[in-house]
């Protein structure tokens, strides 16, 4: 049968990896989480104390970066050149800096040429900023997540505290308007709503509310 794609973009926290990994199990397609690998490479440059606005050194720094996703029982596991880095690429300062890493053009052109491999002759639900516009524009489902800065920085501060992690719901509030701010005034491949994707505003909805949404749309294509 034809391999299908399903592109998950939206600002920040507006949950898209929770329910694009929930549509992808019961579809039984592959995940990829394509904000782990811009995570990834930030979190290696950080470590390199590499000036995040040298566009060059971050190039070549990604030509010697291995990402690897892999799924298990756990639900994801991310690789940098072999070594487990899943809980490293969550931390506040890879959160902080991932945007200006993002940003530039080479370090994209890059990312998008490993995304469309990863989706090559397999079905996909891929979640990110630029999947519907740039990394999969011929997605046969396109699906654009928002939701209130308060409402996600309320469940940012909720996962925070069940992991027991500190957390200020003020400053997580901060953080990722300023994060959207800069995906969405860079020039590269911005956050923007594909014009064929549908919006679903996830603010007074629950998980499942929005991947049985999903689901619904996904069926009309298979
Ligand atoms: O999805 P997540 O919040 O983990 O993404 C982290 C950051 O990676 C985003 O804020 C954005 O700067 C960048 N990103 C991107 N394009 C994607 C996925 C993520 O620019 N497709």
């Amino acid at each position: 049968s034809k391999s299908i794609a399903i592109a998950i973009d939206g600002p920040a926290a507006a949950g898209k990896s929770t329910v694009a990994k929930l549509v992808a199990n019961k579809l039984s397609f592959i995940y990829i989480d394509t904000g782990a690998m811009y995570r990834a490479l930030t979190k290696k440059a950080l470590d390199e104390k590499i000036n995040l606005d040298d566009e060059q050194s971050l190039v070549e720094l990604l030509k010697q970066t291995e990402i690897n996703l892999k799924q298990n029982e756990k639900g994801q596991m991310v690789c940098i050149n072999g070594n487990d880095a899943t809980l490293q690429i969550r931390m506040q300062d890879v959160t902080n800096n991932v945007s200006y890493v993002a940003k530039h053009p080479l370090i994209r052109e890059e990312m998008v040429n490993r995304q469309q491999k990863l989706a090559e002759k397999r079905s996909v639900v891929m979640d990110g900023r630029d999947i519907g516009t740039h990394v999969l524009p011929h997605a046969e489902v396109k699906i654009f997540l928002v939701a209130s800065a308060e409402e996600r920085a309320k469940r940012r501060h909720k996962e925070n505290l069940q992991k027991g992690f500190p957390s200020n719901i003020e400053k997580l509030k901060a953080e990722i308007e300023r994060r959207d701010s800069i995906d969405t005034k860079r020039e590269i491949a911005p956050l923007v709503k594909a014009d064929d994707a549908v919006e679903i505003n996830t603010t007074t909805l629950t998980i499942d509310d929005v991947a049985n949404r999903i689901l619904k749309i996904a069926e009309q294509k298979l």
